[in-house]
């Protein structure tokens, strides 16, 4: 049965949630399930902006044909060709034939090569409008947002922004589809972060270069792919994409990353970790092996400070941690300050071969040398972790 809802005059809201994924992108845990939004504006011509992942999409079709209500689907706008939104078009062009395609060139050829299709799209790029009666929709480019052929649509007479993956997160809708900064801030945010640098971090200039654009219009309301839909808040969470998609910490404070395989790392850790704490740095503490990387990526990117410590391991740094470093790579880490410390029983190379890592990522700034610690933590390299501590905290102040 339909669960669709009017957000606006004409706007409707017709995604669903799925609470059964395990991985999102077969890589990502979302414990609190993701949405895959949809939205239906209607006017003199009636139009589709994307559609549903096929987990949702027996809902998704009865939102449609309820929304429509009796009335022809005259366009259905394809943003994003990732199949979290393509998976049900071929069952949308079944149901409703006479649709017309329209998306961007780069999509037209990924809509050929997914689903065959053949048909006649018309084509938009930057800059773009169609007239759909009382309103337009002018399209803006958006590439590598996170795919090349990504579009956003802008409705100036409402002042709407349908932005595909943008401003989106993982965790289920629960039945208001309107975000609220406070409810979002406590039970989103950390969803939000993880989605952004797990999904889209990687391509900060372009996301920079599509706020820019986005900057010069006047905004009533945001709708993303994913998550809920933002309207009087907006600028709260603008603020955040602003300084995610600039590589700029959002928090001043200490991420302390460990690989410890007998403890005696972890220990070496935490010795940091008080001191930075007891010197007044606000500081959280994770151990890779045991947190997903997807979450590790998000909090060393939301941290200014960040401490590495690994234990060697086949003359090299600690499988986890080496994993964790890769992920950073990958999504294009940089900018911060950071400190390295290396456990090994008879020959650490775990702090050199992070520092060189780390020290091959942009704007990065070691703080201190490297810090070893032999077998496990004694007087002396306790005393050098304290010190190590200690001054984090005082470079973070
Ligand atoms: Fe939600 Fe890039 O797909």
């Amino acid at each position: 049965m339909q669960n669709c809802q009017e957000i606006a005059a004409g706007l409707f809201y017709l995604g669903g949630n799925d609470r059964r994924i395990a991985l999102f992108e077969s890589a990502y845990p979302v414990p609190r399930g993701v949405s895959y939004n949809s939205y239906l504006l209607k006017d003199e011509k009636n139009v589709l902006f994307d559609t549903v992942d096929n987990a949702v999409g027996d809902v998704f079709f009865e939102n449609l044909a309820y929304a429509l209500d009796g009335e022809q689907l005259d366009y259905v706008v394809v943003q994003h060709m990732e199949p979290d939104h393509s998976a049900t078009f071929a069952r949308l062009l079944e149901r409703y034939p006479s649709v017309t395609v329209v998306t961007s060139q780069k999509a037209a050829v990924m809509l050929k090569n997914y689903f065959g299709f053949a048909g006649k799209a018309y084509l938009v790029k930057e800059g773009d409008t169609l007239s759909i009666g009382k309103r337009t929709l002018t399209f803006v480019a958006a590439p590598m947002v996170h795919w090349p052929e990504v579009l956003f649509t802008y409705v100036p007479e409402e002042g709407f922004l349908f932005s595909a993956d943008a401003f989106g997160t993982f965790g289920a809708l629960a039945g208001n589809v309107i975000a609220e900064k406070d409810v979002f801030a406590a039970e989103y945010l950390d969803d939000a972060r993880r989605y952004y640098f797990n999904i889209v971090g990687k391509y900060g200039v372009q996301v920079q270069s599509v706020l820019k654009k986005a900057a010069g219009l006047k905004i009533s309301m945001v709708c993303p792919l994913h998550g809920p839909i933002w309207k009087d808040d907006f600028a709260w969470y603008l603020e955040k994409y602003l300084a995610w998609s600039a590589y700029r910490p959002e928090e001043k404070c200490v991420a302390v990353f460990y690989a410890s395989v007998y403890g005696h790392t972890q220990n070496a850790a935490e010795i940091v970790a008080s001191a930075a704490a007891a010197k007044g740095a606000r500081v959280r503490v994770f151990d890779v092996s045991v947190t997903d990387k997807s979450e590790l990526v998000a909090e060393a990117f939301r941290s200014s400070h960040l401490v590495f410590a690994s234990t060697t391991y086949n003359n090299g740094i600690f499988v986890s941690m080496e994993e964790f470093l890769n992920d950073l790579k990958a999504h294009n880490f940089q900018n911060r300050a950071y400190a390295v410390v290396e456990n090994g029983s008879w020959a650490p190379q775990a702090g050199a071969l992070t520092d060189g890592v780390l020290s091959s990522f942009k704007n990065m700034r070691r703080i201190g040398e490297k810090t070893t610690v032999l077998s496990a933590v004694n007087e002396e390299s306790r005393a050098a972790l304290v010190a190590l501590g200690e001054a984090i905290a005082e470079d973070l102040r």
